[in-house]
């Protein structure tokens, strides 16, 4: 059979394992959501930035693919310092993007395409240009409005040294200091700086913007940074650099603290007074601490990030999988999958890479003659039939689907992100993996808009169009329209989830009774599983399981 093929009679049988179908309330257990980087997705009015008239038009796309749910990067009124993850209006869309009313449009129109939408919140921080932030600039120290931020006299005889040791996460200090002699904190770029949770008007304001978009469709959340909000009091010391490689893996007095989670159960209370709606943290935290945010009354789901950074093996998957799926179960929760988002670097990349080399590091040094694109792309495959096999959630990025690359030959003048900035040079950033997506084999932008795009696409985005691939049943595009059917009509209900005993550096797994997920990460070709092959990330050998193959079996 060939690589991506679905056996029809598949199709027509009743689930593997029948069960009562989870309430419609909690779609979210087994959604595949797709995650928009506005900006990057589709530019319907040829400015060269994505925005909603593009995302409208690609819905019947959208729903081909078969996906259950977007999740839109904010598309917020910003200066899009950040990406829009500078908000200076929470309930605007950016102008660049479309309108409120366009919005509202959107969210029904996607729903009539069964699709619903989750919209980024951005609670930690606002832009600088946020009305908020702009009145705490012209009042006096210790006033109200500057006590929506965290404005601080300095250290120092004068007070001209920052509060703290405090590191933003993208360079340098975490502390900007304004005209009468404060200092700000920012953990991220100067122009976002951190709103303070313990200030009444904050989480009011927060509430009132949830209510917002829930009333205007959103289907809930994904929350920015969940793992912050709060801050130690009195602004102690950290005694170590956020980027000094053990990230928030170690405490630090600015996130993961115990007083985040009334926040969170408010947050929930509100979302509980609508019928379906759902949030995901974006929470970094480290894995045995993901469950305090998945209690029942705190978020529906948390994303795991640990396939993002998991070498290719099948014992690091193995231990990965295991453990997520364990501790989204104690608290009730489910356990999501990602493999790539718009900050890392996109995994048909990664997986094409060496073993030890960290794709952050060789993006900025190389050298780029280490990439396997092909290796790259066959993983990817494989890791798209893993991922979508498992139980719970998965979270596509846009262009996952086409297996683009990292656009790793952007030169240095074209980059927009501040770490690029931030960081002075040292880290390239993540505009690589934000390049706009290639719709068609050939226009300024492939498709992506009627001009150029806000980035450029490397030549190798022709060939892996939108378009191209719709006509090849051997593409990426077909793999993952298969896989998201079959997944619908065999697993979407099935709770199921076993390891299976397999060959050293082979990972295998059954859902329900007779469906079983193979992935041969090993050097080797190793033996094929028994039954009914009903879809293969790759060409099959007589027999044999080629390496870096999935392959998803019944009998
Ligand atoms: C996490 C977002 O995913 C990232 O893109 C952003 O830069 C930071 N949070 C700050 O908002």
């Amino acid at each position: 059979m060939r690589p991506g093929a679905v056996r029809s009679d598949v199709l027509e049988t009743e689930p593997v394992s029948p069960q009562p179908t989870p309430s419609i309330r909690e779609w979210w257990r087994h959604a595949v959501v797709y995650q928009i980087y506005v900006r990057s997705f589709a530019d319907g009015n040829g400015d060269g930035t994505g925005d909603i008239a593009g995302m409208q038009r690609r819905l019947a796309y959208l729903e081909r693919l078969g996906v259950d749910a977007l999740w839109i990067n904010p598309w917020y009124r910003s200066p899009l310092r950040d990406g829009g993850y500078d908000v200076a209006d929470y309930r605007e869309i950016n102008e660049q993007f479309g309108t409120t009313a366009e919005a509202e449009v959107f969210i029904a129109e996607a729903r009539r395409h069964g699709i619903r939408v989750l919209v980024d919140l951005v609670p930690n921080h606002s832009s600088s240009e946020h009305v908020w932030f702009r009145e705490a600039l012209v009042a006096a120290p210790g006033s109200s409005a500057r006590g929506r931020y965290h404005f601080l006299d300095g250290s120092g005889p004068d007070g001209e040294l920052p509060p703290n040791d405090w590191h933003s996460v993208f360079g340098g200090s975490a502390w900007t200091r304004v005209p009468d002699g404060q200092w700000y904190l920012h953990l991220f770029d100067e122009s976002q700086p951190d709103l303070n949770w313990e200030h009444p008007d904050v989480p009011a304001e927060f509430e009132a913007v949830m209510r917002f978009w829930l009333d205007r469709g959103a289907a809930g959340f994904r929350i920015d940074v969940a793992h912050s909000l709060t801050k130690a009091p009195g602004y102690p010391d950290a005694g170590r650099e956020f980027n000094d490689g053990r990230g928030t893996l170690d405490p630090l007095p600015y996130f993961d603290r115990d007083d985040i989670h009334p926040i969170v159960q408010q947050w929930r209370r509100v979302l509980d007074e609508y019928d379906d709606r759902m949030m995901v943290a974006e929470a970094w935290v480290a894995a045995e601490r993901r469950p305090l945010y998945l209690r029942p009354d705190e978020y529906h789901q948390a994303f795991d990030f640990d396939l993002l950074t998991a070498p290719w093996s099948a014992n690091e998957f193995e231990r990965i999988i295991e453990a997520s799926v364990r501790s989204a179960d104690a608290v009730g929760s489910n356990p999501t999958w990602v493999l790539s988002n718009h900050d890392v670097v996109r995994h048909a990349t990664r997986y094409g890479l060496p073993d030890g080399v960290e794709p952050g590091l060789w993006l900025l040094d190389g050298p780029h003659e280490l990439l396997d694109e092909a290796k790259g792309t066959r993983r990817a495959r494989a890791a798209a039939l893993l991922t979508l096999a498992l139980p719970g959630s998965a979270y596509i990025y846009q262009g996952d689907e086409l297996g683009l690359p990292e656009a790793w030959e952007l030169p240095p003048d074209v980059l927009q992100d501040p770490i690029w900035h931030d960081s002075g040079h040292t880290v390239k950033g993540r505009d690589g993996c934000r390049v706009p997506i290639p719709w068609d084999a050939t226009g300024a932008s492939l498709g992506f808009g009627d001009g150029p795009g806000w980035l450029p696409q490397p030549p190798a985005f022709a060939s892996l169009s939108a378009s191209v691939q719709d006509g090849d049943p051997a593409s990426m595009l077909a793999l993952y329209r298969s896989a998201l059917e079959l997944r619908r009509a065999l697993l979407e209900h099935e709770t199921g989830f076993e390891l299976i005993d397999s060959p050293d550096g082979v990972l295998a797994f059954r859902r329900g009774p007779s469906f079983v997920c193979t992935v041969n990460m090993s050097g080797d070709s190793s033996p094929m599983p028994a039954g009914d092959v009903l879809l293969a990330s790759g060409p099959l050998d007589d027999g044999r399981l080629p390496v870096d193959t999935a392959v998803w079996t019944r009998g």
